[in-house]
Formats: C-alpha cells, sequence, structure tokens
C-alpha cells in the first residue's frame, strides 16, 4: 500500500485519537487536523457552550459541514469526534481518499481516560460509564464498517500505537525514508497540492 492521501482516525471519546493522531502526523510528515478542535475555533466557543446553545443537532450540522471541507485536503491525518459515525452521509467524507483507523478501546479504558474531562457534554451526568456502554453499542459496529484498519489501544503506549500503525499503512517504507519526507518541503510525494 503506497501511502494514502489522507489518514483517518475514528473510535469513541478516550480513545486517543488526538494524542495517537498527532504522533502518527510527525512520523509519516503530515499535517494534524483535529475536527473537534477547528471547529471550536471556528464557532469562537468551546464544544459544551456549542450543545448548549445550539443542541447536540447544531453541533452534528457542524461537523458534517467540517467533515466535507477536509475530506478535500491531502497529506493530513484527522482525529474525529467520537459521534462522526452517526450521521449516514459523513460516511463517504470521512472515506474519501482516506485510510480509516478505528482507535479501538475498553469501555474501562474510556471510562478512565476520561473520568476528569468536563469538555465532553454527553458525559457530564451522573453514569457516563453507562452512557459510554450505549454508545459503544450502537457505533462500533459502524466504526468498524468504515474501518481499513482496526488497531486496539488497550494497554499500549501511544509511541506502540502509532509505530504499529505505519506499519499497517506502509509496511514497505523503511524508516530514513519516511524520515527524509518528514524532512521535506510541505508537499508530499505521491499527492497534489491542494
Ligand atoms: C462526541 C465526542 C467528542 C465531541 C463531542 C461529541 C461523541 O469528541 O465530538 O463531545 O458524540 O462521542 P472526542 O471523541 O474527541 O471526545
Amino acid at each position: 500500500m503506497s501511502l494514502p492521501e489522507r489518514v483517518v482516525l475514528v473510535g469513541p471519546m478516550g480513545a486517543g485519537k488526538s494524542t495517537i493522531g498527532r504522533m502518527l502526523a510527525k512520523e509519516l510528515g503530515y499535517r494534524f487536523l483535529d475536527s473537534d478542535r477547528i471547529i471550536e475555533e471556528r464557532c469562537g466557543a468551546n464544544i459544551p457552550w456549542i450543545f448548549d446553545v445550539e443542541g447536540e443537532d447544531g453541533f452534528r450540522q457542524r461537523e458534517t459541514a467540517m467533515l466535507d471541507e477536509l475530506s478535500e485536503t491531502q497529506g493530513t491525518v484527522l482525529a474525529t469526534g467520537g459521534g462522526a459515525v452517526m450521521r449516514p452521509e459523513n460516511h463517504a467524507l470521512l472515506r474519501k481518499n482516506a485510510v480509516v483507523i478505528y482507535l479501538k478501546t475498553s469501555i474501562e479504558q474510556q471510562v478512565e481516560r476520561t473520568r476528569k474531562d468536563r469538555n465532553r457534554p454527553l458525559l457530564q451526568n451522573d453514569d457516563p460509564e453507562g452512557v459510554l456502554r450505549r454508545l459503544f453499542a450502537v457505533r462500533d459496529p459502524l466504526y468498524t464498517k468504515l474501518a481499513d484498519i482496526v488497531m486496539f489501544t488497550d494497554r499500549k503506549s501511544p509511541r506502540l500505537v502509532v509505530r504499529q500503525l505505519v506499519n499497517r499503512i506502509n509496511p514497505k517504507t523503511p524508516r530514513h525514508k519516511r524520515q527524509r519526507r518528514k524532512e521535506g518541503s510541505q508537499h508530499v510525494p505521491g499527492t497534489q497540492r491542494a
């Protein structure tokens, strides 16, 4: 497999999409994009505020528009929000010119990694674990269906996950060549500029 134009990370809250995405982008010499952070920047407000004022529906509309825009990028690693798979119209946008990676994580790990977080409106209630379980039941089949690669992240350091992903995405590229790509210009060989 030669390097894809885009790498898209899907998976539940607490799967490590942002941490792993940033490291993977560095390793591939790609630009890292985080759809939730870009939505927040554009909106000038954080996600809890958007949920509060516009409801989840308002947020999902912004999310679809963002995924549409970012589906045109090249040489990018995109971390998506955990609910990005919920709208069927998002599926083609996620898959467009991309290798889709599902970062699969146990409920226990999701609970542990999101425990102190106040930026995830869906978990600000008495039973965040129950919510994560219910979301997993609905979303796991969708993540799995969309993904080219399913990668388990439990009990693995982000470094190990990234190393395993690089090998899965492009097993034939030796490390020194990836390094050269990283040191080169912004342009990623094998892709066109936007
Ligand atoms: C959501 C996940 C969040 C964010 C929003 C909704 C979800 O992103 O998009 O709070 O529906 O699972 P992370 O998966 O990055 O936490």
